[in-house]
């Protein structure tokens, strides 16, 4: 006996219907039915729609109803930094008074810190804290996520680190990709002999992750302070004739080119993008790779910039919202905060938020074929809101409204019955 049940609630909102992902008008006009069904049939979804003429085709289908509320799809959290050690507390209290980020990753701080800190750890100590990490992100609603390596910065510990990443995804029941990051910044080790660690990265460390299967995507930090654009460049070339897909972080503190690079590279995303010029955003829309914006990432670094989301939206690019959870430059789990920087301060509009935090972050990191929108044949990766309007999610800052999370159909988290959560 098949196990199926409709779920209804107020609304539902499908992120779904128009392809692999939404930009321009299609980002703004999105597919609700209110009241609405999702008909789920062993953890995928049969039918997204009216529960009447769903439940009208279905006679005696098992029904739980979520009055008042809403059904979204479970967010997808398109880049995260969640395995490292140590903590970053006193420079972030440094930060509160007046120290910039740079200024602290010159004198020895930040990703520096972070990885002495992380190879000192052993393999549980990360599991157990990435664990917590990707815990709260699900009572968040997140329901898959990409991942990056990259506080190990040396052939073994980068790819313990990728080991323990793709560990995680196969004991949690969370869809994740996994990036490596080893180009995330020389380590004091190699300050003397950067090309050196570049050819390590290059020459053994993207082809042993290749190899041994460990990652879907390989990044590299672009930017001042990390690495040049040639360097980038030298990076993803050596990953794409591998066969790993690409991504960059790029344009945040200083405006490299990286982004335009990389996507006529055939990058699936640049990441950030803060400094990104008019004329970047032109040749940038035309590669259709995704603008990932990071808009928690700017509050941290004091908030007074922002990506540009509103002229990459208008120009037509595809835009995606991550929390870039990490160490040091941005410490939330949560998916939805960004949301909320979204439209308060970027000036998205929520249907726009909603399908970048979904869709659109699934197209980003390769997850969009089985997540990321409620349309049949999906995995039931869903959420319910305690709003019987999911456009005002992004208006409650810092308020959890998730009520429950289920992933493939089943209850993963619930407010109600938290002991429920089984990561
Ligand atoms: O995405 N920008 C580069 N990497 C991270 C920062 C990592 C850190 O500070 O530990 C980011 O913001
Ligand atoms: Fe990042």
């Amino acid at each position: 006996m098949p196990d199926s049940t409709l779920f209804t609630a107020d609304t539902i909102f499908t992120s779904g219907g128009d392809g692999r992902f939404r930009r321009g008008e299609s980002l703004k006009k999105a597919v609700m039915f209110s009241p609405g069904g999702l008909l789920v049939k062993d953890g995928y979804i049969v039918e997204a729609g009216d529960p009447e003429t769903i439940s009208a085709e279905n006679p005696g289908v098992k029904t739980e109803d979520f009055p008042g509320q809403s059904i979204v799809p479970g967010l997808v959290d398109p880049h995260t930094h969640p395995i490292f050690g140590g903590s970053r507390l006193e420079e972030m209290i440094l930060k509160t008074r007046g120290a910039t980020y740079l200024e602290i990753q010159s004198s020895g701080g930040g990703i520096a810190f972070t990885t002495m800190a992380s190879r000192e750890s052993d393999d549980e100590m990360l599991l157990r804290s990435a664990e917590k990490v990707l815990s709260r992100m699900v009572r968040n609603g997140v329901t898959s996520l990409e991942a990056k390596s990259g506080y190990g910065l040396s052939l073994h510990e980068e790819l313990r680190q990728l080991r323990l990443l793709n560990r995680l995804k196969s004991e949690t029941f969370l869809d994740m990709a996994v990036t490596c990051l080893g180009a995330h910044l020389v380590p004091p080790e190699y300050r003397d002999r950067r090309s050196e660690f570049l050819d390590m990265i290059t020459g053994e460390l993207l082809p042993a992750a290749a190899e041994e299967k460990l990652a879907d995507y390989a990044d590299v930090f672009c930017d001042e302070g990390a690495f040049t654009i040639e360097e980038s460049r030298k990076v993803l070339s050596a990953a794409k004739k591998l066969g790993m897909k690409l991504k960059i972080h790029a344009e945040e503190f200083a405006h490299t080119g990286g982004a335009v690079m990389a996507a006529q590279m055939g990058a699936s995303s640049a990441d950030h993008l803060l400094r990104i010029t008019d004329e970047d955003i032109d040749k940038f829309v035309i590669t259709g790779a995704v603008a990932v914006l990071l808009p928690l990432t700017a509050l941290f670094l004091g908030g007074k910039e922002f990506p540009p989301a509103r002229k990459l939206i208008d120009k037509g690019a595809v835009v995606a919202l991550g929390s870039d959870y990490n160490a040091g430059s941005c410490f939330s789990e949560s998916l939805p905060a960004a949301m909320s920087l979204g439209s308060l301060v970027m000036k998205m509009e929520p249907e726009e938020v909603i399908h970048a935090a979904t869709i659109n972050a699934a197209y980003s990191c390769g997850l969009d074929d089985r997540t990321g929108s409620l349309e049949p044949g999906k995995q039931a990766d869903f959420l319910v809101l305690e709003t019987g309007d999911p456009r005002e999610w992004p208006y409650h800052p810092g308020t959890n409204l998730v009520s429950k999370v289920f992933k493939k159909g089943h209850p993963v988290w619930s407010q109600e019955d938290p002991e429920i959560f089984n990561l």
